[in-house]
């Protein structure tokens, strides 16, 4: 089933709608079978080395800037799309470079592909509420050790805000960042390049367009991905006591049997759980619902707070923050709601916490 939700989030934090759709915002335009156990992408596990190892040469970036009081303003870089489809074109050119030719979702106009591409390459709506309320929310995440885990993370726009907030200032408190995603070409092509830029970032290392330039097009700015930058984000990391993992595929017993070292599960070790747990935009299909909350349970530490963002109702696609709180209170859960976002005539959108006790 491909969707066409109509919004994602343009440079200076606002909404867009997107063009070229004929049918309703949200409405399936093809209906196939929804995703079933049968249809799961089997679940890996993916070093920081493995993925460095993907990068390209150089990446063409802007910065988004979310307005997060009314004098307050948060400016995360992200990779821009255009330069993603370049790269996947440069690679569908050329067979033997290819790791994947059926990410062809990326070149259409689709924002959700069921059961190919989850939607991980483009910043959704809710993840720069989920970065508004971290920010916060920041006494939840410094000042002491913690195991942050991102589900569905596409572009990352939390981790990212977490990453350069963290490297911005001298911590001695160990982090691991585990960043998951539907899709190992979400990781390699967004995910860990908007990473670096959060370092770049931090560290004031990104290019600023030239403000002399007042006429013509001003250029996109890239970075060129030289192993001394590499090498520098590594130490950087390691002087922080920031480790990053990744996992691609569906949300499955697979994939919680790896985040708990392949052991068996259910667990409460500290060392394979989650203190904190993020996710935005993850619960607009009714039949994945329950494999995300079965992540919650297995991955979240009885201690853990799970920061999860989503608009109200997603029309036309079933999801909703409703069906998904039924399930948590099923389980006796906590769920309270933290921030609520409503634009115009727009769908209400929530950032809410859910803890075990
Ligand atoms: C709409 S995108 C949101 C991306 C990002 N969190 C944001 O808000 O910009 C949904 C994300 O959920 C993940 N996802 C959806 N269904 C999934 C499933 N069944 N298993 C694993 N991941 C899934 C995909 O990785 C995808 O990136």
């Amino acid at each position: 089933m491909s969707f066409k939700f109509n919004f994602d989030i343009d440079a200076d934090g606002e909404d867009v709608e997107t063009d070229g759709v004929e049918t309703t915002p949200g409405v399936p335009v093809e209906q196939t079978p929804s995703n079933s156990s049968t249809s799961r992408v089997s679940a890996q596990l993916h070093s920081l080395d493995e993925l460095i190892s993907k990068l390209p040469p150089h990446i063409a970036f802007s910065p988004l800037v979310i307005p997060s009081t009314s004098t307050k303003s948060i400016t995360i870089p992200r990779r821009e799309l255009f330069d993603v489809k370049m790269q996947l074109m440069t690679e569908d050119n050329n067979p033997s470079t290819n790791p994947n030719q059926s990410f062809s979702a990326a070149f259409t106009d689709e924002d959700i592909r069921t059961n190919t591409y989850e939607g991980g390459l483009k910043s959704w709506e809710c993840s720069s509420d989920l970065v508004k309320q971290l920010a916060t929310d920041s006494e939840a995440w410094t000042n002491s050790p913690h195991r942050i885990l991102e589900l569905g993370c596409g572009t990352a726009l939390p981790s990212c805000y977490i990453l350069q907030t963290l490297l911005a200032t001298p911590s001695d408190h160990p982090v691991h960042l585990t960043l998951a995603d539907y899709n190992i070409d979400v990781l390699r092509l967004v995910t860990l390049p908007n990473l670096i830029l959060a370092y770049l970032h931090a560290t004031n290392g990104l290019p600023t367009t030239d403000p002399s330039v007042t006429e013509g097009p001003e250029e996109t700015p890239e970075i060129e991905l030289t192993p001394t930058l590499i090498s520098d984000f590594l130490s950087a990391l390691q002087s922080h006591k920031i480790t990053i993992s990744f996992l691609s595929g569906s949300w499955s017993p697979a994939m919680i049997s790896l985040i708990h070292g392949g052991l068996d599960y259910p667990s409460t070790a500290d060392e394979t759980t989650y203190s904190l747990l993020l996710a935005s935009e993850t619960i607009y299909s009714p039949s994945s619902i329950p494999d995300f909350v079965d992540m919650i349970e297995h991955t979240l530490a009885n201690t853990g707070k799970g920061y999860i963002a989503a608009k109200d109702i997603y029309f036309g696609v079933g999801g909703s923050v409703k069906d998904f709180v039924d399930i948590v209170e099923k389980k006796s859960w906590k769920w309270e709601i933290l921030r609520e976002e409503k634009r115009g005539v727009g769908v209400s959108r929530v950032v809410g916490v859910v803890s075990k006790s």
